[in-house]
């Protein structure tokens, strides 16, 4: 059973078909990229996933178990968690502070006040997204004073500190330096080991080094699927993407 999949989902506004009839699968060990060009309903597939959108017909199933239409805090508690293009960050929190938040919201409150062991349990869980995104030593410093990188891999230990089965990331890499874009591809891969990673980028590389198979939208549909290699030769894709 794949961790999660669409069934023919379609997104409408208005008059525009920003997603229609997506039949989409991931596999809860794949590291998975979505590309096409701007305008091909990445950030609405992504927004339908996490629930920040309602899909206007079609389902989601994460698990086996319908999500179509849940709010997204019941989402990111059912293990689908997201980091923004925009940064999702509090600056005047420390980094610790930040991921320790998104760790308590993955608790009930109920399940807070009747375990005496829940506090230390979410420092800790804080404290290892922290050092799986390379910000341990950084736990103390404010979130504004991280330099941009280190604030975007802020932003996915803020999603890892929700224990998610899938990590949608949109667009990790944007602004970063090619340094900085080395170190963030080496945590996407390390920490792809453990969960399920769908992936909107632009860098070609990243992808092609990253994913074990490519998505390619366009106008909203699905356009090919296959392994980075399928996707590079496919002629349909160079056609409408990779020589643009
Ligand atoms: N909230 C919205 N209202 C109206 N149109 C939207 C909205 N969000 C996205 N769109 C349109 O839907 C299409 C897909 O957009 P989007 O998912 O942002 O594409 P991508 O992320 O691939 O660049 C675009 O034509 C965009 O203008
Ligand atoms: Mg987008």
């Amino acid at each position: 059973m794949p961790l999660l999949k669409t069934e023919q989902l379609c997104v409408r506004f208005g008059g525009l078909a920003a997603l229609s009839e997506v039949n989409f699968q991931i596999a809860r060990d794949e590291v998975r990229a979505v590309i096409g060009p701007n305008g091909a309903g990445k950030s609405t597939f992504f927004n339908c996933l996490t629930g920040v959108l309602r899909p206007s017909s079609g389902r989601i199933i994460l698990n086996g178990e319908d999500i179509t239409g849940l709010r997204s805090n019941l989402i990111s508690q059912k293990g689908i968690a997201r980091s923004y293009q925009i940064t999702n960050i509090l600056p005047n929190a420390t980094a610790l502070e930040n991921v320790r938040i998104a760790a308590q919201s993955r608790r009930h409150a109920w399940n807070m006040i009747s375990h005496h062991g829940s506090f230390a349990d979410i420092n800790a869980k804080a404290e290892a997204a922290l050092a799986s995104v390379g910000l341990l030593g950084k736990a103390y410093d404010l979130a504004a004073n991280l330099s941009h990188g280190e604030q975007r891999n802020l932003e996915i230990g803020i999603a890892l500190a929700t224990e998610p089965k899938l990590l949608c990331l949109d667009e990790p890499t944007a602004g970063m330096s090619a340094a900085e874009t080395g170190e963030t591809k080496e945590l996407i891969h390390r920490i792809g080991r453990d969960l399920a990673i769908l992936i909107v980028e632009h860098d070609m590389e990243v992808v092609m080094e990253l994913c074990h198979r490519i998505t390619v939208l366009h106008y909203g549909r699905i356009l090919a699927e296959g392994t980075p290699k399928e996707i590079q030769e496919n002629p349909r894709v160079q056609e409408v993407y990779l020589k643009t």
